[in-house]
């Protein structure tokens, strides 16, 4: 939630205005209720100044503020993209805020929950507020310890910046260690000020910050997205790091200021295709990729014997034979990737598997010990739910596995073992590719465990992903059938309301279908597991009411009859019946309105063809009406406070 960019150089050009810009479009899927930039112009000596754009809503709108006013040329620019959590989207609210001399410029990502009681100390002291943000008062703070003449500067030295410089350099570093301990909640902050225009002083606390390696200039960003075009070399920032970077150098400092060997890793080049390569939306690009997605992400995992890997595993062995449950933590889509997940893990591992929304997770005291597994899903690994579950789980003893689509992530970090999708960037607001990655992944990890714990022998594993490699194809045999998808969906325009139904792994992919029209279309959308029906739902249908029904397999028919039951028992109430079944599956033909088909697969890879109808159905209808797909109302693509 909320993006954030910074760049340095060594003189004074566009530049540093342009990288934050482009950065800001790479991250705009992090928020959009906003937008901003601070720019530091000219030199100390012959006069520097601060300039500060903001604009209301989408980045587009501060494109236009700063077309209509150019800015002059700048050494070092630091920019925010907002998901408003403290007060309302208005211009007073966008980042950056500024000091009250409006000489030092700060962005801000996460919240400060303490921010009340600091506002009051400093409105005690003559601080005015004009905004409703936490971050003000940061900003206020910053500016106090920066101006403070008995705070003792930094001692230690930033690349390039000499006399004067140097000096406020290092005591807008001071300024930054000595407020951090003082802010209670999470945190990434930037800040620049006239006075040191060579220098950008960044913090982090449980928000993400990772910092571009350039040569004579250097960059910043909440996601290595933001400078992927750029350079390759990245360096990351620990837990209550402080840094300071100027165009020559880089400083990463621990809490008390002492310098730190920095981390470096490479930025992923895959991700520098983050356009919409002829697609009109990115959403529209991410399902047609899925194909690409499953396949990448089950990709080399069987090794020459016919055993599977993980990307990176800390846990011994014997901890994984002995663990005697499995909690699969996650929010939103990726918990029900979790749903689909359980019902393959318990069957192929006979471990039981809880699935548990990570927000609810650890404050219902949950039974977690030593031999509990706890697997972590989320596509982008900054999801602040997801990281406080998997932290509670492991101060519990527990391990933790994290499947996550963001390599360098908090999530990948703080785990104990790493299963990447490797869907590529997922722009697009609301998940499609992740969805399906995150499905594969799991598969892989259930076969993995199976094959450890002495479940399944090497050779049913091999027979098992043989049938897993086969799903990307049969995945493009749904999305080369998308346009009948699309012809339903927009005649349809006038639904107000939607139904899904679906049992055993066609559960979790109503309750997605569900979740993707929501998000989309603005229309209330719910999803239920199609046994449930008769024990309340079904007092919702009357006549025309719309009913999307996914049925299993005919090659179960314990699980398929029952389903072409529940379509008979709302079609006879009136209800519009949209189906999606698998191919030569004819039982359905007389009850349904409209079929979508998939291919004949096996029952659990079903979810990851079923989905795909569901996916291209909301995305036309919300195109349809005339929403912004990719960017749908009050969301952000990583919800990084709780
Ligand atoms: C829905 C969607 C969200 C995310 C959820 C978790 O389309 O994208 O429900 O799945 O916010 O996000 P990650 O996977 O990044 O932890």
């Amino acid at each position: 939630m909320c993006g954030i960019v910074g760049h340095v150089a060594r003189s004074c050009s566009t530049r540093p205005l342009e990288v934050v810009m482009d950065g800001l479009s790479r991250l705009e899927y992090r928020g959009y209720d906003s937008a901003g930039v601070a720019l530091t112009h000219g030199e100390v000596d012959d006069g520097s100044e601060l300039t500060v754009v903001k604009a209301v809503g989408k980045l587009t709108n501060l494109r236009a503020a700063l077309a209509e006013t150019p800015t002059a040329p700048s050494r070092s620019a630091i920019g925010h993209t907002r998901w408003a959590t403290h007060g309302q989207p208005t211009l007073v609210n966008a980042h950056p805020h500024v000091s009250m001399d409006h000489r030092l410029a700060l962005v801000h990502n996460g919240i400060i929950e303490n921010a009340d009681v600091l506002r009051a100390e400093l409105r005690a002291e003559g601080y005015r507020f004009v905004s409703e943000t936490d971050t003000e008062v940061v900003v206020h703070l910053l500016d106090r310890a920066f101006h403070d003449a008995d705070l003792p500067a930094w001692e230690g030295e930033l690349a390039g910046l000499t006399g004067p410089d140097s000096d406020r350099g290092r005591a807008l570093v001071a300024a930054m260690l000595a407020i951090t301990p003082h802010l209670q909640g999470t945190y990434t902050l930037l800040a620049l000020s006239e006075e040191v225009p060579g220098l950008i002083v960044a913090a982090r606390r449980s928000s993400p910050l990772v910092i571009g390696v350039g040569e004579g200039e250097n960059f910043l960003g909440s996601d290595a997205l933001a400078f992927a075009s750029r350079t390759t070399d990245a360096v990351e920032v620990g837990q209550d790091q402080v840094v300071g970077v100027t165009a020559e150098g880089i400083v990463v400092l621990d809490k008390e200021g002492a310098v730190l060997e920095p981390h470096h890793f490479s930025v992923d080049f895959a991700r520098e295709r983050a356009t919409k390569e002829g697609w009109s939306t990115f959403m529209e690009k991410e399902i047609h990729e899925q194909p690409r997605a499953v396949a990448a992400t089950i990709a080399d995992r069987l090794d020459a014997t016919g055993h599977l890997a993980l990307d990176e595993l800390r846990i011994p062995e014997s901890i994984l034979r002995g663990a005697d449950k499995m909690i699969i933590v996650a929010c939103g889509t990726a918990s029900y990737a979790g749903l689909v997940a359980r019902y393959a893990i318990e069957h192929w591992c006979r471990i039981p598997v809880e699935v548990e929304l990570a927000h609810e997770f650890r404050y219902r005291d949950p039974v977690v010990n030593e031999k509990t597994l706890v697997v972590a899903i989320s596509q982008s690994g900054e999801t602040m739910d997801t990281i406080m579950a998997i932290r509670h789980a492991r101060e519990q003893g527990a391990r933790v596995i994290a499947i996550v689509n963001t390599p360098g992530s908090t999530i990948s970090r703080e785990s104990d073992a790493v299963l990447l999708t490797h869907a590529g960037p997922e722009i697009a607001v609301a998940s499609t590719k992740a969805f399906t990655a995150q499905i594969a992944a799991t598969y892989v990890l259930g076969l993995y465990l199976a094959q450890v714990r002495g479940n399944k022998y090497a050779d049913e594993v091999e027979d098992y992903m043989e049938k897993l490699e086969r799903v990307p194809e049969a995945i493009q045999w749904v999305l080369d059938r998308a346009e009948s998808v699309r012809q339903v969906a927009r005649s349809m325009a006038d639904i107000d309301s939607m139904i899904y139904l679906g049992r055993h792994v066609g559960y979790p992919v109503a309750l997605e279908g569900a979740l993707k029209l929501k998000e989309l279309c603005y229309i209330h959308a719910e999803g239920f597991a199609a046994g449930e029906l008769k024990h309340g739902p079904i007092a919702l249908i009357d006549e025309g009411q719309p009913v999307m029904i996914i049925v299993p397999t005919p090659r179960r028919p314990e699980l398929h009859n029952k389903v072409v039951s529940n379509i008979q028992e709302v079609r006879a109430r009136g209800a519009r019946t949209l189906v999606v079944a698998e191919e030569g599956d004819t039982s359905v033909d007389e009850y349904a309105e409209i079929v979508f088909r998939v291919p004949r697969t096996p029952t659990l890879y079903m979810p990851l063809l079923t989905v795909v109808p569901l996916q291209i159905f909301a995305c036309e209808l919300a195109a349809t009406m005339g929403h912004d797909v990719d960017q749908p109302r009050n969301l952000a693509k990583s919800v990084t406070v709780e």
